[in-house]
């Protein structure tokens, strides 16, 4: 419940002689906020905070992280419970609508988002332009841009209609769009969606199945896949999704504000990070490094190495998808009938740095990206692959945090402010006069 008005922490803040009140709001859970608004129009400062550690920039009723308890909630559910009891299309609807959707709302979703996979001609055509080797990430943001000139009709982020056609189109077409990314890399034919087929399941087949062959793996492959959908649909106020509200709060398209988050998730620190832990432990594996050795790397700054998959701005213990994700390596690993060494690397890997100082002062823990890559490994995707699935995760967590930002009354165009540090004013010098 939130705290009572009189419980918050009255804030004065003095400059010079002069005292601000600035007001309080109260969280439901976690930090309570100091309103900092009438900063700049009372004493002329403006607050800094490089990286947001401290700034929010928003109130939200989506995703709750505690992050010192290992804590994560979508709209107050935990994590453990969605991730073992629900389904990531269901996910979606409770992150955008805020409550778990009955039977009957569920199945009408499901089927209209079944409905709306199908990309037709004229979309499949923008994948035989980009070159096989373009990173999947470069073309998924360019695919999301382009369903703009392909959907006019929902593009008006102040029409609900369009809003919730939006929603579904992008939900709906993204699996396809991804599967197709990969066959383009492969060299094989686009696949078309199979109606009434279960949405992982569709995007598996459009994505594996190979000409004159059934597309066959045990359910443990289709049950994974939804979970790691699950974990990733949302994570409060990271950098994709402030990219996204930042983006949409100029009232921009909703596919024009995803592809920003696209374009964000793309970097290593983010969900690039996946990518980059497995090519972290192919090069282990491959100059038969020992995990030892590797983290006197680590722990040497001037070595710019770092240990991927570890470390989060807001978990400073074990993250709970990690615990999730790492639980589940083991067991779809053995279902599918894998042995990868990269599996044992991984663990070995883990074991040294948990029970380092540098690790443990700096309260660096695994987190969801340290053991996704393996699994994802094991279905077959290539390491270039796993970012693309990040977002696809991701997507209902940005549409969610879009939709809640485009209606919020307080709601203004993202525009920070800065403090100036450059030259101040100087004369042009024309160029014959420079030295
Ligand atoms: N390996 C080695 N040192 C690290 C690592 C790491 N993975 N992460 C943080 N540190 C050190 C860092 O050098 C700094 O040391 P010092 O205090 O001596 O300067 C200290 O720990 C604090 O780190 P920071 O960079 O100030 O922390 P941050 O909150 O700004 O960064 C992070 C968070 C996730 C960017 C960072 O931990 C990192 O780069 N991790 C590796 C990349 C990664 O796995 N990213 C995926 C994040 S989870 C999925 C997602 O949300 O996208």
């Amino acid at each position: 419940m939130a705290k009572a008005k009189q419980d918050l922490p009255r804030v004065r803040l003095e400059v010079d002689d002069k005292a601000l009140e600035l007001a309080t709001i109260p969280a439901t859970q976690g930090n309570h906020g100091v309103v900092v608004t009438p900063l700049m129009s009372q004493t002329g400062l403006v607050a800094l905070d490089p990286g947001f550690l401290n700034t929010a920039a928003c109130t939200s009723e989506i995703t709750f992280i505690d992050g010192d308890q290992g804590i994560l909630r979508y709209r107050g559910y935990p994590i453990e419970q969605l991730a073992t009891q629900s389904s990531f299309l269901e996910v979606a609807l409770l992150l955008m609508k805020g409550e778990l959707p009955n039977a009957h709302d569920l199945e009408a979703f499901e089927t209209r988002i079944d409905k709306h996979m199908y990309l037709s001609d004229d979309f499949r055509q923008i994948f035989s332009v980009m070159p096989r080797r373009a990173h999947p990430m470069a073309t998924l943001g360019a695919a999301i841009n382009m369903m703009a000139g392909f959907y006019p009709e929902s593009l008006d982020p102040l029409d609900p209609a369009a809003v919730n056609l939006a929603t579904v189109l992008m939900l709906a077409k993204m699996p396809t769009v991804i599967s197709y990314i990969y066959r383009r890399a492969q060299g094989n034919a686009l696949l078309y969606p199979r109606p009434g087929q279960n949405y992982v399941e569709n995007f598996a087949r459009m994505t594996f199945q190979l000409p004159g062959e059934k597309f066959e793996v045990p359910d443990v492959f289709y049950r994974a896949l939804d979970t790691l959908l699950i974990l990733h649909a949302d994570h409060e106020q990271n950098c994709s999704t402030s990219s996204v509200r930042m983006i949409g709060s100029a009232q921009a398209n909703l596919y024009m504000s995803v592809s920003g988050g696209v374009s964000a998730l793309s970097g290593p620190l983010h969900g690039g990070a996946n990518e980059a832990v497995l090519n972290m432990l192919s090069y282990i594996r491959d100059n038969e490094i020992s995990p030892k050795d590797f983290m006197t790397q680590v722990k040497d700054k001037r070595s710019g190495v770092k240990l991927m998959g570890f470390g989060h701005r807001v978990y400073k213990s074990y993250d709970p998808r990690a615990a999730i994700v790492k639980e589940q390596a083991d067991a779809v690993l053995d279902a599918l009938g894998v042995k990868d060494e990269l599996l044992d690397i991984a663990h070995e890997v883990e074991q040294v740095a948990l029970s380092d100082d540098y690790f443990i002062e700096r309260r660096l823990y695994p987190n969801v990206d340290f053991y996704t890559g393996i699994i994802y490994r094991a279905m077959g995707f290539p390491a270039s692959m796993f970012t693309p699935l990040f977002a696809l995760g991701r997507l209902p967590g940005w549409i969610a945090q879009w939709r809640e930002m485009i209606v919020d009354p307080s709601g203004k165009i993202g525009r920070p402010r800065q403090i100036y540090v450059g030259e101040p004013h100087r004369d042009y010098v024309p160029v014959e006069k420079r030295p």
